[in-house]
């Protein structure tokens, strides 16, 4: 079948899914290509609309083995009637448990033909200089695998002539699902003094946790603890301060040092 476009979704409060979502759209190759960036709060307060002459791709990081509870809302208001859905989740070296079904389900739940999924690896959010866990990942290795997972979704789409005849994808995995749909609240930024309150941290809180006019202030309750405002920081005046998020990124930099490889399904 032939699609009018591919429409690229991702949540990506540190820029791994995105690279990841990025190589697999250069795989597919379409001509009319559209990403919808949900990471920042304004971006989710409009819905998606698709149809069955569109593809889809979602992707998001996996938190706590689970697809982020923040986005459950928005995923579960899209529109569309068998739309050829690709599931895409990105994990840091740790595990995806049951993340990649629990995103097909609710795509599937709201109408979307899941034809193909995949799990890649991105640096972890919680990933220090000092306690590193998947570095600079995706790495080059990574993102011509996603290009080649890309290609195959092409060829899977050219072998059938309409949505309605694709075979749905099979994605392992369990219910109920493993990890924990409930994140830390957890005080665990510290600010510095090269702080020059320029507000990009706050511009790029995917929770809008930080208050714009005081960037020290955080809302604990909101953080979702993605770390995007440390790595945003254009003058490195965020850091984690010692406790529960910098004891996991030392823990995460010693128990997940062997790298995984990237997984896809078609
Ligand atoms: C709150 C939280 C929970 C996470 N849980 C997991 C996990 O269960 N397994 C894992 O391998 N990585 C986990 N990660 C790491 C992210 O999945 C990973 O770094 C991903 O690449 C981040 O995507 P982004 O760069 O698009 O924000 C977690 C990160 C955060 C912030």
């Amino acid at each position: 079948m032939k699609t009018e476009s591919l429409k690229l979704v991702c949540f990506s409060p540190t820029g791994t899914t995105k690279a990841v979502v990025q190589g697999i759209a250069r795989g597919i190759n379409h001509c009319n290509e559209n990403c919808i960036d949900i990471t920042r709060p304004g971006a989710r307060k409009q819905s998606l609309k698709t149809s069955e002459d569109d593809l889809l791709v979602v992707a998001v990081p996996v938190y706590m083995g689970r697809v982020p509870a923040l986005l459950g809302e928005w995923l579960q208001a899209i529109q569309t009637h068998n739309t050829p859905t690709v599931c895409v989740v990105v994990y840091g070296n740790r595990v995806y448990d049951d993340a990649l079904l629990e995103l097909k389900d609710m795509l599937k739940h709201c109408g979307c033909k899941p034809i193909a999924g995949a799990a890649y690896i991105g640096e972890h959010s919680f990933s220090r200089s000092e306690t590193p866990t998947a570095e600079g990942r995706p790495d080059a290795r990574d993102l011509k695998h996603a290009e080649l997972f890309g290609r195959k979704i092409r060829e899977k789409l050219q072998s059938f002539p309409s949505a309605g005849k694709i075979p749905e994808v099979t994605i392992p995995g369990c219910h109920p699902y493993r990890g924990d749909s409930k994140l830390w609240t957890v005080d665990f930024i510290a600010v510095g003094n090269e702080c020059v309150q320029c507000g990009i941290c706050a511009e790029g809180c995917p929770v809008g946790a930080i208050d714009p006019e005081n960037s020290a202030l955080i809302d604990t309750k909101k953080c979702i603890t993605c770390c995007a405002c440390i790595r945003n920081c254009p003058n490195h005046a965020r850091m984690m301060k010692p406790g529960l998020v910098m004891d996991a990124s030392l823990r995460l930099s010693t128990l997940y040092n062997e790298r995984k490889e990237p997984e896809f399904f078609v």
